[in-house]
């Protein structure tokens, strides 16, 4: 996106958004922007977003897992519903875009997209409500702290997605174009594991390592060993990963160090390369520790599943895109995104789909999602909408036109 403040008209993308609801979701993302809040404390956007949907004649309930809103847009008969999802909370980035509407929270940024989806989830419901009500209810999600994966799981606790046999939900992404949509079939986000390794050597003088056992030189072969369960124990068709990211020990140059600890992330898009991941992480640490003679404890912190998109709900996904905004403009993911997202334990649950919006900034792509200076198209927020609104639509006559229970679809 430029630093012109003045929003694109939405027919720069030729959907059929009229521009005051563009300009309204543009004017709404910007003030988000403007005022990020960290996970469970999306307050002030929880108010801004319940505000925006009692504006259009809705009856928002705030408060639900901590920071959360949902609102119900009634349909022409009653449950089950289809659900949209946007996601709330910013991220502990200092922002360096330099954009007129930047951060103006020390050390927050909406380094994520997550204005945009709060913005398009809002701008949805404005078109939802403009035309004919939609087949059956469609429950509007704003949920809290998907940067942690912990916002979602709390959302369905606390019962958002009791009466809701489908849900639907999307991400900007920089790899396509403003005015694209990406749907694939199968799964578009990892699942994310976090591990910790502590080695027990014995500590000792630096000059007389005969003495000690040092657990910097155990944990260096160790973080070494790792990187052959991707390479060399999985199938390179299966994308996985395992990362080291810290490496705490020593506590002076003269002294080997008596424990180290190690903490990293493994991801995979197939429950059981997730599993094999985690036994080999196992196996690894323990051989290596034998070895050496150290003793090695292995503890996991489990995430989220992996996102996983049915043949079925990717179809519908793609049907809405197409009849929404042009065949030309839907396209196939084109590369595999090892990311996390908390979308995945609605998925637990009941069937749905999670795409990707395009949203190429010219002059920045080279900056990630998560980067101090992301960017991205702001049409990006006429094609959520609209896409997010066809979907609730076509998702609804699919399931009062097939006279599925939401209990069936559900078992489905
Ligand atoms: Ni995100």
């Amino acid at each position: 996106m430029s630093a012109d403040p003045t929003p694109s008209p939405a027919s720069a993308v030729q959907t059929d958004v009229p521009d005051d609801v563009f300009a309204r979701m543009v004017t709404l993302r910007r003030a988000l922007h403007r005022w990020p809040e960290l996970s469970w404390e999306e307050t002030a956007t929880a108010a801004a977003v319940a505000g925006e949907l009692s504006r259009l004649g809705l009856a928002p309930r705030t408060g639900v897992a901590g920071t959360g809103v949902i609102a119900d847009i009634p349909g022409r008969t009653d449950g089950p519903a289809i659900a949209l999802r946007a996601d709330m909370d910013a991220l502990p980035i200092g922002e360096e875009t330099g954009l007129p509407f930047a951060s103006e929270v020390a050390g927050v940024m909406h380094a994520c997209g997550h204005d945009g989806h709060t913005a398009m989830l809002v701008g949805a419901a404005e078109l939802l409500l403009a035309g004919d009500p939609p087949p059956v209810p469609v429950r509007l999600i704003f949920q809290p702290a998907e940067e942690q994966a912990r916002g979602a799981p709390r959302m369905v606790e606390e019962g958002v997605l009791d009466g809701v046999a489908m849900i639907f939900g999307g991400h900007v992404d920089r790899h396509y174009a403003p005015g694209e949509v990406a749907i694939t079939a199968g799964a578009v986000n990892a699942s994310t594991d976090r591990f910790t390794i502590v080695i027990h050597g014995r500590g000792g003088h630096g000059a007389r390592p005969h003495e000690a056992l040092d657990a910097v030189v155990v944990g260096c072969l160790l973080v070494t060993a790792l990187q052959t369960i991707v390479s060399r124990e999985v199938d390179p068709a299966q994308p996985s990963v395992v990362s080291v990211g810290t490496f705490d020990a020593g506590s002076a140059p003269n002294v080997i160090a008596a424990r180290a600890e190690l903490g990293g992330t493994i991801r995979a898009h197939d429950p059981d390369v997730r599993e094999r991941l985690r036994q080999a992480l196992v196996r690894i640490s323990g051989a290596i520790g034998e070895l050496h003679g150290a003793e090695i404890v292995v503890s996991f912190s489990s995430g989220t599943p992996p996102v996983i998109n049915t043949p079925e709900m990717a179809e519908l996904a793609r049907s809405a895109a197409v009849s929404a905004l042009g065949p030309e403009r839907v396209r196939e993911m084109r590369r595999v995104n090892m990311g996390g997202e908390d979308f995945a334990c609605f998925l637990e649950h009941i069937p749905g789909c999670y795409v990707r919006f395009g949203g190429r900034a010219e002059g920045a792509e080279s900056f990630p999602a998560h980067s101090s200076r992301f960017q991205w198209d702001e049409r990006a927020l006429a094609t959520g909408a609209r896409w997010m609104a066809e979907v609730a639509r076509m998702a609804g006559e699919r399931l009062s036109g097939e006279g599925l229970s939401g209990e069936g679809l559900a078992a489905s």
